[in-house]
């Protein structure tokens, strides 16, 4: 496995983080920080509940075509970004396969232990495959990742929506960089629909979404030696019409004070006070374009289910 980014590296970006978020007013955490072992667990059972639309809205999209993105890019590289489980991967994989260009799996994601699990499940699939996962943050690390030919970058799942307006713009260009002619960018987008199935797939019935937004307190208190009382929060997911994007809170539900013990940071949350944890933006068609092309990626395809829910587009460096 590729570590660019090393556990000393981790720890040191989580406390700079942290700092950040809980002087700042308000108060805010990186949504990267949901995903250790556990947080992955979670958002692998997020991707199974009925409310959670995306996934298999993604997964249906991919299982009709493919083949055709196969044909289209004749990828050798596929690399996948923010990959988790890679369980949809899978069927761009096979469609790879089988059209007899791939050579290479690049899984990349910030949490190990998904890494490790996911590639050893596609290796087991796919014997013959060179799979080289990497520990790394795509905010951070996309200029380093190894430049072969016929590369397909892939960003599913709507990862993209964590990220505001201004990191996006970073994203894409630090994505767009080292594309050359033959490469090509996947996306997945989910767009813009009714609040209600919006609000619900972000607050399920089962309280699986609310475990999830309160692991990052779970995973403060373990690595920084925080003392946060995650029952003394609950979770919050709302629609921000203004910047079509659902809002994740943890909000506190007593005056409390908090110490991060290895930050040597004391902060007070008042009853009420609501900390975002995660933002997941929702598109329409025309500002996808509009992104990429600011980006420098040209839009050439761009497949939707039939209800409109969710996209998958392709583009190529100009
Ligand atoms: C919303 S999940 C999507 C997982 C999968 N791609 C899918 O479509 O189901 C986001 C994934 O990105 C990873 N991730 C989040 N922030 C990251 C970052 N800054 N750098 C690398 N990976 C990150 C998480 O560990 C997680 O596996």
């Amino acid at each position: 496995m590729e570590i660019y980014l090393d556990p000393g590296a981790f720890a040191e970006q989580l406390a700079t983080d942290v700092r950040a978020g809980l002087t700042a007013t308000p108060k805010a955490l990186p949504p990267k920080y949901f995903y250790d072992a556990h947080g992955s667990d979670l958002f692998d059972r997020i991707t199974r509940l009925p409310e959670y639309y995306p996934t298999r809205t993604e997964r249906s999209i991919l299982e009709l075509h493919a083949g055709e993105i196969a044909a289209v890019t004749g990828a050798e590289t596929l690399v996948e970004l923010g990959s988790g489980t890679s369980e949809k991967t899978r069927l761009l994989l096979r469609a790879l396969r089988d059209a007899g260009t791939l050579e290479r799996f690049v899984p990349f994601d910030v949490d190990p232990a998904v890494l490790k699990d996911a590639s050893s499940a596609v290796s087991d699939e796919f014997p013959s495959l060179d799979v080289e996962p990497v520990v790394g943050d795509f905010e951070k690390h996309l200029g380093e990742l190894p430049r072969h030919p016929r590369r397909v970058l892939a960003f599913l799942g709507s990862t993209i929506g964590n990220l505001d307006p201004v990191q996006r713009h970073g994203f894409l260009t630090a994505v767009r960089g080292p594309l050359t002619e033959g490469d090509c960018f996947l996306l997945g987008t989910d767009l813009v629909k009714s609040i209600d199935r919006l609000v619900a797939a972000y607050d399920d019935a089962q309280g699986v979404t609310a475990a999830f937004n309160k692991n990052v307190l779970t995973v403060v208190n373990r690595d920084l030696g925080g003392d946060f009382d995650p029952a003394a929060f609950e979770h919050v997911a709302m629609w921000d019409d203004a910047n079509e994007w659902i809002e994740m809170r943890l909000r506190s539900l007593r005056d409390q004070p908090v110490r991060i013990e290895s930050l040597d940071l004391d902060v007070h949350f008042a009853r009420g006070e609501e900390m975002r944890t995660e933002i997941s933006a929702k598109f329409r068609p025309e500002r996808v374009v509009e992104e990429l092309a600011a980006a420098g990626l040209r839009l050439t395809q761009w497949w939707t289910d039939a209800d409109g829910d969710f996209a998958l587009s392709l583009s190529v460096p100009v």
